[in-house]
């Protein structure tokens, strides 16, 4: 291996102890709010993580579970009164939510100063325009692990793999507010290898295990793992193919303890964000 390992663990570490220390120094406690519907397993694993790190970060945590067969209306209903009450001041429900909810319909439900996950198109809309205010968490977490790392953004070129709302499409606009040049690839991308090899930065998020292999990384360029899959054996494992990739790219993030523990870092952060943003 040729790279610099990028220990997500331990920058979200750092990050997750910096806004602690921001927190105590408020005066007040910020409150999170996080939904689940039903008790889809991995969905249950990250809600109890991040209530979780919020405790350990000194913010007040509530973590709402409805059940499975939940309607719409009352799902809204949930969220009107997390919108009213005041000493809420991150809301965030969990994706994905069980068939028959609508996730657009939901998400356009929650008050923007409060949607710590940045996925009202409000925050949308601001972050394409290039002033992020709350910006989706996962595409921060990988924001702040290329700063910690130093690696160059203005100017370099920057591919993402794969255009979700969660991550590819938000990634794409922080890293062209950060002055990179972009390009957005997807299942309908006409020779992807190619594409990655002339990328600086490659961030891979399309949830297939290993399908980016060496051959198609610039030798010294960054390589972001977001993918989180699970083999049959159960291990988890990235989009990356991992041994390949570093033994030709500068720096590479491993699956697990790459990409992950970020987004909660962020998620903390970005309710730090809010609760000072709408208590001036
Ligand atoms: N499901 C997978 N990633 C996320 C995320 O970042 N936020 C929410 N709310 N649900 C998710």
């Amino acid at each position: 291996m040729t790279a610099r390992l990028i220990d997500g663990k331990a920058i979200a570490a750092r990050l997750r102890e910096h806004v602690a220390s921001r927190v105590a120094a408020l005066g007040f406690s910020p409150g999170l709010a996080v939904v689940q519907v039903g008790d889809d397993p991995a969905s249950s694993v990250y809600v109890r993580t991040k209530d979780r790190a919020a405790q350990q970060a000194g913010l007040r945590a509530s973590s709402l579970r409805l059940p499975a067969g939940t309607t719409q209306r009352d799902l809204l209903a949930t969220i009107e009164t997390l919108n009213r009450d005041d000493g809420v001041d991150g809301i965030l429900v969990q994706l994905p939510l069980p068939s028959g909810l609508s996730p657009h319909a939901v998400i356009e439900a929650i008050d923007p100063a409060k949607d710590v996950d940045g996925f009202h198109p409000l925050n949308v809309g601001l972050l394409t325009e290039g002033r992020p205010i709350l910006a989706p968490c996962t595409p921060r977490g990988v924001m702040h692990l290329l700063d910690t790392m130093n690696v160059p953004i203005s100017g370099a070129r920057a591919i993402v793999v794969g255009r979700s709302s969660i991550v590819g499409r938000p990634m794409a606009s922080l890293l062209l507010a950060a002055d990179a040049t972009v390009t957005i690839a997807h299942s309908r991308t006409r020779d992807l290898a190619a594409e990655c090899r002339r990328a600086d930065i490659v961030v891979a998020a399309v949830g297939r295990p290993g399908m980016i292999t060496g051959d198609w990384i610039k030798p010294g360029a960054t390589v972001i793992d977001v993918g989180i899959n699970r083999l049959a054996d159960g291990r988890l494992t990235g989009d990356v193919d991992f041994e390949s990739c570093a033994a030709v790219a500068g720096a590479i993030t491993p699956v697990p303890g790459g990409v992950g523990p970020m987004t909660v870092a962020c998620l903390l952060e970005n309710t730090v964000t809010a609760a000072i943003r709408r208590r001036g």
